[in-house]
């Protein structure tokens, strides 16, 4: 028996399998999606964009969540709202109540409401934001924490609104590198049961603050290369066993292999145009 072609699990993965949880996510079909405007470095207007490829894109990263049983349910796309893709950032749901989002940039501000009528119709108690906030692009749960970026999109006063309306602890976390403006495009939350392995980041995405502050509290996390942060590798969506990941984050698969998750691969580089991955198409909704 040779040890070496046993495939190595990382003590960290524990002993037994990882069980995934349940999950019910909101997606918005990408039907207007276009660069044509740029408000992260990601964007170029003036290279042309395929829609047709953003759509067939998208729908693999749908039938990949309908695959692991995670539940989808969709809002309608608008005209004029080529950003409306990206989910995530149309509000932030947890115990049942959405907080709505109010954008930083005029370019996507009607998104705020379209979301927050959404929620309203499927039954949830909204929180009508006052404060500028990208919702969970900028907000992610670990057991009882909301960890929470600013610097780029969301403000700090948004975390303290977060912080009532939902009467949890609310870390904020400062980014500092423009191509990693949202929180869920450094930092990914792989076990939201939380524990000191269960979220991945790219340290060199954080101030030092924030950096030490994930040092204390995560000290067995999956750092990121920055090659595969470089494709939104850690934009990703987990269930606590299966991981939606994108393809080209090859090393990052590998690591997540090792601590006992299923990693599973989609190609969205037409979405990446505009600067958003796997977890900015999906927002979860937490009953
Ligand atoms: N073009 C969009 C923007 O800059 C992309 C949003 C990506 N979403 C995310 N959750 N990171 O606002």
């Amino acid at each position: 028996m040779t040890l070496i072609d046993e495939p190595t699990v990382d003590a960290r993965a524990g002993s037994r399998p990882r069980l995934g949880r349940a999950r019910r996510v909101l997606m918005c079909r990408p039907e207007h999606f276009t660069v044509s405007y740029r408000i992260n470095p990601w964007m170029h207007p003036a290279v042309p964009t395929d829609t047709g490829l953003a759509l067939r894109q998208w729908q693999t990263l749908y039938d990949t969540y309908v695959r692991l049983g995670i539940a989808v349910e969709l809002i309608d796309p608008l005209p004029g709202l080529p950003d409306m893709v990206y989910a995530a950032n149309g509000g932030f749901v947890l115990d049942g109540t959405a907080y709505s989002a109010r954008f930083r940039f005029d370019e996507r501000a009607a998104e705020g409401p379209a979301y927050a009528a959404w929620f309203e119709q499927r039954g949830l108690r909204v929180a009508h934001a006052r404060h500028v906030n990208e919702g969970e692009g900028d907000f992610l749960p670990v057991g009882d924490t909301i960890f929470a970026g600013t610097g780029f999109r969301s403000a700090p006063s948004s975390h303290r609104e977060l912080s009532r309306s939902f009467d949890r602890e609310v870390v904020p976390l400062r980014l500092v590198d423009p191509n990693y403006y949202h929180l869920d495009t450094a930092f990914a939350v792989l076990d939201s049961d939380g524990g000191p392995a269960s979220v991945a980041y790219l340290p060199d995405a954080f101030d030092q603050a924030g950096r030490r502050e994930l040092e204390r509290r995560f000290p067995d996390a999956v750092l990121a290369t920055r090659e595969d942060a470089a494709v939104l590798g850690l934009n990703c969506f987990s269930d606590g066993r299966n991981v939606v990941i994108a393809s080209r984050a090859t090393t990052f698969g590998r690591d997540l292999e090792r601590r006992g998750y299923v990693p599973h691969g989609v190609d969205l580089s037409e979405l990446l145009r505009g600067g958003g991955g796997v977890k900015c198409c999906t927002l979860e909704l937490r009953f």
